[in-house]
């Protein structure tokens, strides 16, 4: 029997794609920017099934590429171009197994959607924190797989903070039940830590027990212009301090971030009346009766007679919050529209260093790149920028792959220097493998080749990513 034949007996033939037009939306990410040709799509329905299909594929040595909701931005779920490679869709294990209102914890299938797992926390009074612009659609299998970060680190933490235990189903079928949901467990090696941003390297996550928190009854939003990126930094950890450290996000956007949501959208409109270099949007939010609303009016007096903040308005109503969020949130698509092909980043470097890093690269991009169009945003409470490059008016269409490319060695370079990270939250992938490897130090490397060989010896799984 081939392989496919045995998948078709383990799933049904209905669960195992292979037309073209079946496989076609399994193939592409969603940008489109990346493309590849699936042997097979595979879509079981349950741990079980994960289970069975691995050890077929094991068996034959069959490689196969995990995929939640193919929102990733680092070519790590898309097959390969050859057309060897099964996808392994995650999308029909989308069930919420448990839910613990009282122990603050829930138990879900890896195919649920974020948007999903937030909604059903919200109904039974609780908050699940994860949050960013692809929460429609991506998938809690996939948060887990490249420990997604967001607009929410700063104050509950990435993925990795909001997981309590796994369910693993390793590359030769056996499953790992880890699922437990303990707060508190020192018991050995924390093995559910070498799956969490592994990109799927290591083995198929199917199902997560996640941490929960009490509902928010209050959030305050504003956007906040400020005269520069160094004194919206400057900021941060008074903002932190005077807000009773109930900060959850505090995100930068420099003007031509706005500026280009206002040329894309129509229906997106600036709430402040004049233009400024740089722009805050702050949020708080809280549960129970503290009163969040006099502490951010004062915080606000205090910055605006120092100047430090030069306008603000704070959002009146639930709609109000939601066009603040779209100018951040709906910036990510609109540089698709205005430039599908450009550099997107995701550095960090030391909080307190963000300021003079950011200033550095726009120096070194005005005075190398000066047609190119910085366009600069971000987690800045993390010590996280995206920092990314457009395509200017008179940029030759020629020469803008090789330029871009140049222009991303500079910010690695600088972020080195400070000894930063060259993905703070998006991941290795296949994108930033080449880069990624070229600095990892040997021993680093030798761990992880060693995990790796562990796991998966016939190296079968999400071949040619990360490592
Ligand atoms: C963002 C994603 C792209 O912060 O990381 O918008
Ligand atoms: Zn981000």
């Amino acid at each position: 029997m081939t392989i496919l034949e045995t998948l078709a007996e383990i799933l049904g033939p209905q669960h195992l794609l292979t037309s073209e037009a079946d496989v076609r939306r399994y193939a592409q990410d969603w940008t489109g920017e990346w493309q590849g040709r699936p042997l097979a799509v595979a879509r079981p329905g349950d741990t079980a099934e994960v289970a069975s299909v691995m050890r077929a594929c094991h068996a034959a040595r069959q490689p196969i590429v995990p995929q939640g909701g193919n929102t990733g931005l680092v070519d790590g779920g898309v097959p390969s171009k050859d057309g060897g490679e099964i996808v392994l869709s995650l999308e029909r294990l989308n069930h919420i197994r448990v839910i613990d209102a009282t122990g603050f914890t829930m138990t879900v299938e890896s195919g649920c959607i974020l948007q999903t797992v937030i909604d059903r926390a919200l109904a039974e009074d609780c908050f699940f924190p994860l949050s960013l612009g692809a929460r429609g659609s991506c998938q809690i299998g996939g948060n887990v797989s490249t420990n997604a970060g967001g607009i929410n680190v700063l104050r509950w933490g990435m993925m990795r903070d909001l997981v309590l235990g796994l369910e693993v189903v390793l590359p030769d079928g056996r499953i790992w039940d880890g699922l437990s949901a303990l707060r508190k467990d020192n018991t050995g090696y924390d093995l559910k830590q070498i799956f969490i941003g592994a990109e799927g390297t290591l083995g198929i996550v199917t199902a997560v027990s996640l941490k929960l928190f009490p509902r928010p009854s209050q959030i305050q939003t504003c956007l906040l212009a400020v005269p520069s990126a160094a004194v919206a930094l400057g900021l941060f950890g008074r903002a932190r301090r005077d807000l009773c450290d109930l900060l959850s996000a505090y995100e930068l956007l420099t003007r031509p971030c706005l500026d280009l949501v206002f040329d894309t959208y129509a229906d997106i409109r600036d709430p402040l009346s004049e233009a400024a270099p740089c722009y805050v949007l702050l949020e708080t939010s809280v549960s129970g009766a503290l009163d969040l609303r006099p502490r951010l009016e004062a915080f606000l007096e205090t910055a605006m007679e120092e100047g430090l903040v030069l306008d603000g308005a704070i959002a009146e109503s639930e709609a109000q919050r939601t066009a603040f969020w779209r100018i951040r949130e709906d910036l990510v698509d609109a540089q698709y529209r205005v430039a599908p092909v450009h550099l997107r980043t995701d550095v960090s470097v030391p909080q307190a260093a963000l300021a003079e890093f950011i200033a550095e690269v726009d120096a070194a991009v005005a005075a190398q790149f000066p047609d190119m169009k910085p366009i600069v945003y971000g987690h800045v409470g993390d010590g996280n920028v995206h920092y990314n490059v457009l395509p200017g008016e008179t940029t030759p269409a020629g020469d803008l792959g090789p330029r871009l490319k140049e222009c991303e060695a500079l910010l690695f370079e600088r972020a080195a220097a400070y000894r930063g990270s060259i993905s703070a939250e998006h991941g290795i992938g296949r994108t930033k493998r080449s880069s990624f490897l070229k600095t990892l130090p040997e021993v680093e490397l030798s761990l992880m080749r060693g995990l790796k060989s562990l796991l998966d010896p016939q190296g079968l799984l999400a071949q040619g990513r990360v490592l």
